[in-house]
């Protein structure tokens, strides 16, 4: 059999997707017996450096000692990397900004033995690089810096990046991804690119592990049969909470993604409690269908008051839009936003939780789960159980659970 080699260098500002990607991209390689290894550079840095190298400062292009130092690392990684080709591996991931054209040129010159394919994460959402800077400083290297300080430093760190960033174009084989969006922006290829079909392929699939999708509680609406709204949970809705804590308590949630809306924060907030370390992000991406005129409305007095809303959405429910509100059709391009969003914050191995609605929870299992658009607003979503959900490219799974 062909034995195959490639060199992948990972190329792009802090806190963009880069480890993420690279961190799936070898566990889908591996999974299709591809020996494949990731080399990072900050890793091997917080590894070998025994004095803190966290600060700003130490990232400055003009600091010559910490220049020389993360170059030493940049070098370590690559032997490395050649070494573990020159072996029984086939691709080899260096995974660091490598954001210069000097450091691309030094990586070519060096690994010249096999094709070098540069993989570009872009990302200029700043709401998600904010959330994604909490998450950075959370490392042990920010630990004896208060919150503050750390946020600081990480974006003055950003911005020494970004004062030596230079475009990939003369690079022999590059992809720029949209690192949100899954999507190629620009790619260019000189060389015959082993697993070429296989990376990018990859790199344009959305994949999720361990992502459980709940429904809030029963809240106060749910009672009287009301829509929308933003009611509490109602003391069964409390002691659904309750005992969605105690079921997730064994599991690691790092973080949980819920609406804006009181009644899924109040059923993650037990959750969370129950964690060791735990944040919950609101996104309004995942807020309820918009019911317009009417919203905090029952379907009895819907029906009763505005027949011919009842009965346009009961002939096409999937692409009914409320007046002054939405459908489930025209909600589907905020929902997958929110996707993207819970998904890009996340680490590669974190089990994933959304808190959501039954609109919002139908729309969110759509994406992973086909279904016909017409069948969609009826996927059964209860709020005595929840869905367990895993699809990589290697495995579809789908589970609804109870949870007490
Ligand atoms: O009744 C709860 C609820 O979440 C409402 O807020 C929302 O309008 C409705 O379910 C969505 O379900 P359907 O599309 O079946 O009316």
């Amino acid at each position: 059999m062909e034995n195959k080699r490639l060199y992948i260098a990972m190329v792009g500002l802090p806190a963009r997707g880069k480890s993420t990607i690279a961190t799936k991209l070898k566990e889908s390689l591996v999974h299709e017996s591809v020996k494949a290894r990731i080399f990072n550079n900050g890793d091997l840095r917080r590894k070998t450096i025994r004095e803190n190298t966290s600060y700003a400062g130490f990232f400055d292009s003009n600091n010559s000692e910490g220049v020389a130092i993360r170059e030493q690392i940049a070098l370590t990684n690559m032997e490395r990397a050649q070494k573990f080709l020159n072996g029984d591996g086939n691709v080899a991931i260096l995974d660091a900004s490598n954001i210069s054209r000097d450091r691309r040129e030094r990586i070519q010159s060096r690994l010249n033995d096999h094709p070098i394919l540069f993989i570009e994460c872009v990302n200029n959402n700043e709401e998600i690089l904010s959330a994604s800077i909490l998450r950075k400083i959370d490392l042990a290297e920010f630990g004896h810096l208060t919150r503050e300080e750390a946020i600081k430093g990480f974006r003055k760190r950003i911005s020494s990046y970004q004062s030596i960033e230079e475009p990939l174009e003369r690079e022999r084989n590059y992809i720029k991804l949209d690192s949100l969006h899954n999507r190629v922006m620009k790619e260019e290829l000189s060389d015959r690119i082993p697993y070429y079909e296989q990376i990018r392929d990859f790199l344009v699939t959305n994949t999720v592990k361990n992502l459980y999708l709940i429904r809030h509680g029963e809240s106060r609406y749910n009672t009287e049969d009301r829509i929308g709204g933003d009611s509490d949970l109602t003391e069964k809705g409390l002691a659904q909470a309750g005992a969605l804590a105690n079921y997730f308590k064994k599991k690691k949630i790092p973080l949980i993604f819920t609406s804006q809306k009181k009644r899924t924060q109040q059923t993650a907030s037990p959750i969370k409690e129950a964690q060791e370390d735990c944040t919950i992000i609101p996104l309004a991406e995942f807020d309820e269908i918009n019911s317009g005129i009417c919203e905090c409305m029952s379907y009895k007095k819907i029906r009763a008051q505005m027949p011919q809303v009842y009965a346009e959405r009961k002939k096409d429910k999937y692409n009914y839009v409320y007046p002054e509100g939405e459908g489930y059709a025209t909600m589907q391009e905020r929902i997958n936003r929110g996707i993207k969003k819970a998904l890009y914050l996340s680490n590669p191995s974190d089990n994933i939780m959304i808190v959501g609605h039954r609109a919002v929870n139908r729309m969110i299992l759509s994406h992973f789960m086909f279904r016909r658009e017409e069948d969609v607003p009826f996927i059964y979503i209860p709020q005595d159980k929840f869905y367990y959900i895993c699809t990589t490219q290697n495995k579809k799974h789908f589970q609804l659970k109870k949870f007490k």
